[in-house]
């Protein structure tokens, strides 16, 4: 793909409401490389696999104590200081994650009182790795109805609570972090989210779950000594719906926008595979150089990828104000969403 191809001359946009006026993120310190699978002779597995396949060279892990709301709050304290917001001024929080410290009290209930969000009304939203898109776009309704005006948007997981370190197709794939971002109307009409897309189908819900822990296989020895509790996924099935999925979740934001590929500043996109991102691309016709990519040092990290990427991408200067951004992803359930946003 041709790099640095220059953009179109920017389209007439409808004013914006809802802005996200902080982002952070959080990775545990502790680097998982490929050469540790590698070294494990049981999974039969090589680092050129790993990388050929999905484009992952390490990832992170939490330490044991480490939970989903630890990454969770400290992702949230950063985003929190760059948007130079207090913990009282939170009036919403919503933690999207397939992997919460509990089935319940719900992890942004544990975040409030970590980070001292006192008045902040408080709730979980499970759309595995579509999760942080779909928050967005449920948090920004609220700021857009100013029913509140500040709402903190999390997507965090501790997936490496729940692969199966026996099973090569999956334990490679994912990680740990977290990503945080603060929405609110910057009252200037200029800066914001343009549109959002969600979707699901839950007709292959089975090619992608973990089925103990819930009503259907609550915890038994049984359950346990059937690995119910680990994540299944049919790679290949789901690597066709993903690919399917995340084009059409992408061209349908920036139809609805009036916008194409040469627009876009940068897209996000969910990091599950290189290739992919790389369909993505191609289908929507943005070259390399504008589609975020940190897969190779944090693999799929679920609801936290999109958040990651999109801190990392800011923080980093890889987004500027005014720039228009993509975000895709597509996950568990089925779901997929999509996100435009200028900067
Ligand atoms: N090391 C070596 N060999 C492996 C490994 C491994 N870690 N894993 C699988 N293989 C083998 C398989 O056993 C198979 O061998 P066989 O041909 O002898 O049966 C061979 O490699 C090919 O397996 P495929 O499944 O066809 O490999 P594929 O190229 O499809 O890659 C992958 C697998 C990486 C999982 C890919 O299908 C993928 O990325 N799927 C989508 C993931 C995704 O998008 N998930 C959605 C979000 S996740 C969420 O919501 C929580």
């Amino acid at each position: 793909m041709k790099k640095n191809t220059p953009r179109s001359p920017r389209p007439q946009l409808p004013p914006r409401t809802v802005s996200i006026v902080g982002t952070g993120s959080y990775v545990p310190p502790r680097v998982v490389t490929n050469a540790e699978f590698e070294a494990r002779p049981e999974l039969q597995t090589t680092d050129e696999w790993i990388r050929t396949r999905t484009g992952i060279r390490e990832r992170r892990f939490a330490a044991e104590k480490e939970n989903t709301s630890d990454l969770s709050a400290e992702a949230a304290r950063r985003a929190m200081a760059q948007a130079g917001v207090k913990p009282e001024e939170i009036d919403l929080i919503i933690v999207a994650t397939i992997t919460p410290d509990m089935p319940f009290p719900s992890t942004a209930c544990l975040v409030q009182h970590k980070i001292g969000a006192k008045r902040a009304a408080c709730f979980d939203l499970e759309a595995a790795c579509s999760g942080f898109l779909y928050a967005l776009e449920v948090g920004q309704q609220f700021v857009a109805a100013h029913t509140y005006n500040t709402v903190l948007v999390i997507g965090a997981e501790k997936l490496s609570s729940v692969i199966d370190m026996q099973d090569r197709n999956t334990c490679v794939l994912f990680g740990d972090g977290a990503g945080a971002a603060i929405l609110r109307n910057r009252g200037d009409g200029s800066h914001g989210i343009l549109t959002t897309c969600m979707g699901a189908n839950g007709e292959h819900a089975d090619l992608l779950k973990m089925p103990g822990g819930g009503s259907k296989h609550p915890a038994t020895h049984k359950s346990v000594d059937a690995r119910l509790h680990f994540l299944k996924m049919a790679g290949k099935e789901v690597f066709k719906q993903a690919v399917t999925a995340m084009n059409s979740a992408g061209t349908e934001a920036l139809a609805r926008c009036q916008l194409t590929g040469a627009d876009i500043a940068l897209v996000i996109p969910h990091q599950a595979n290189l290739r992919i991102i790389d369909a993505l691309a191609k289908r929507i016709e943005v070259p390399a150089d504008r589609i975020y990519v940190n897969l190779d040092r944090y693999g799929n990290t679920s609801a936290a990828s999109v958040p990651i990427a999109l801190d990392e991408a800011a923080r980093s200067g890889r987004i500027k104000s005014g720039d228009l951004v993509l975000m895709v992803a597509f996950g568990a359930g089925f779901t997929w969403a999509s996100c435009v946003i200028q900067w």
